[in-house]
């Protein structure tokens, strides 16, 4: 028996915002970034429907990227003395993961981040609030996944917050949030998404359900994201790409992820490269890695019009390259010499990763080594590479 995890409502299509006009409550922390959401509008539109609907609203803002637990800290203390029926995370994944960990120390104000790091022990929410994500990227469908990442920099580790109670109460997946988003940020996020589509397609836990949803997800991102960051204000590519991220999002919150999210983890963390970027260097070679140990990849080849697993990693080769994404980790400017010193604090890292146990192979350390060195050359992995640890 399995249980499909999914947001509780979700509001889809362009002006779906406009859906807080009838949420029921008495008060709102909209917990958002920088200042994209403000500038753009969609920040004062959230609140006036949410005025509308006779709620009083808080707004916590300057969310970072990649956040910290400080982040969170800070976010709760705000919702300790505002006392929200509803949190509301408004933005990229930063806003949206952040608010989900200061929900839960807003909730439990003695909870243990350390002891959260372990799957599926954040203790049960709802207590005080519920909570709603309106995701302004089109990428890690956090919107209906249990998933935060958080950042310790002090460690250089990324750590995905893993717990079903995360899942959200509301999203709502409205693509003209995303019109003011850069080229560059709807190039990495989408190619995020298409990864969680090809992930879970493959996971060991794959099932019917995220299979359809791989599937789809995947055919969308091909069709729509040169689209999206060629042209921003094409509103029907926006929601497209929405649409496939929230299914991706879907599809990995009941499949999972593999090691494409356990070797980006590490490099965003150390490096800061955008996780979406990083993903989309490891994602063909762990193709072509895993491809001896699952026949599944053939399948979403073929989606795309093309055969072998091989036709699907050089596929989304050429697609990075037409939405302007590096094709290696060096070209972030990280010198041979520091990757050299930090290959095995990182490799040791992203085989703890959560994301490794539902890879369809069982990785070595020497094996994501070689992974790593590959994607840091951005060369094609070969398996005779092992042999060089
Ligand atoms: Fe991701």
């Amino acid at each position: 028996m399995s249980k499909l995890f999914i947001a509780g409502e979700v509001f889809h299509g362009a002006g779906s915002l406009e859906e807080l006009k009838n949420i029921t409550g008495k008060k709102a922390v909209i917990v958002t970034g920088g200042s994209s959401m403000r500038k753009s509008g969609a920040l004062d539109k959230a609140v006036a429907y949410l005025t509308e609907a006779g709620i009083e609203t808080q707004v916590f803002e300057g969310v970072e990227e990649d956040p910290s637990s400080g982040t969170c800290m800070k976010g709760a203390e705000v919702m300790k003395t505002f006392e929200p029926d509803w949190v509301i995370g408004l933005g990229g994944c930063s806003a949206i993961d952040a608010a989900k960990i200061m929900w839960v120390f807003y909730e439990y104000p003695d909870a243990d981040f350390e002891a959260m790091i372990k799957p599926f022990t954040v203790p049960v929410l709802r207590k005080k609030a519920k909570f709603i994500a309106i995701p302004s990227t089109s990428g890690t469908g956090t919107e209906t996944t249990g998933l935060a990442v958080i950042t310790d920099r002090e460690k250089g580790v990324k750590y995905p917050i893993v717990s079903y109670e995360l899942t959200p109460d509301i999203a709502i997946v409205d693509g003209e949030i995303c019109a003011s988003m850069p080229a560059h940020i709807t190039s990495n996020t989408g190619l995020d998404a298409l990864t969680h589509c090809v992930e879970a397609y493959v996971s060991n836990i794959e099932n019917n359900y995220a299979d359809v949803l791989s599937k789809g997800g995947l055919e969308i991102v091909f069709n729509n994201l040169k689209e999206a960051v060629n042209h921003p204000d094409n509103i029907k590519a926006r929601q497209n790409m929405h649409d496939a991220s929230f299914m991706a999002g879907l599809a990995f919150n009941n499949a999972w992820l593999g090691i494409v999210h356990s070797l980006s983890h590490q490099v965003g963390a150390l490096y800061g490269i955008p996780h979406g970027a990083s993903n989309a260097i490891f994602l063909p070679n762990v193709i072509r890695y895993n491809a001896l140990a699952t026949d599944r990849y053939p399948d979403l080849a073929k989606v795309i019009g093309k055969e072998t697993a091989e036709d699907l990693a050089q596929a989304i080769e050429t697609l990075r390259s037409e939405v302007n994404n590096n094709a290696s980790l060096k070209a972030f400017g990280i010198s041979k010499e520091d990757w050299d010193k930090n290959l095995d604090y990182i490799t040791a890292n992203a085989l703890a990763d959560p994301c490794t146990g539902f890879n369809p192979r069982v990785p070595s350390l020497d094996e994501l080594k070689a992974i790593y060195n590959a994607c840091y050359e951005g060369v094609v992995y070969a398996e005779e590479a092992v042999a060089a640890f």
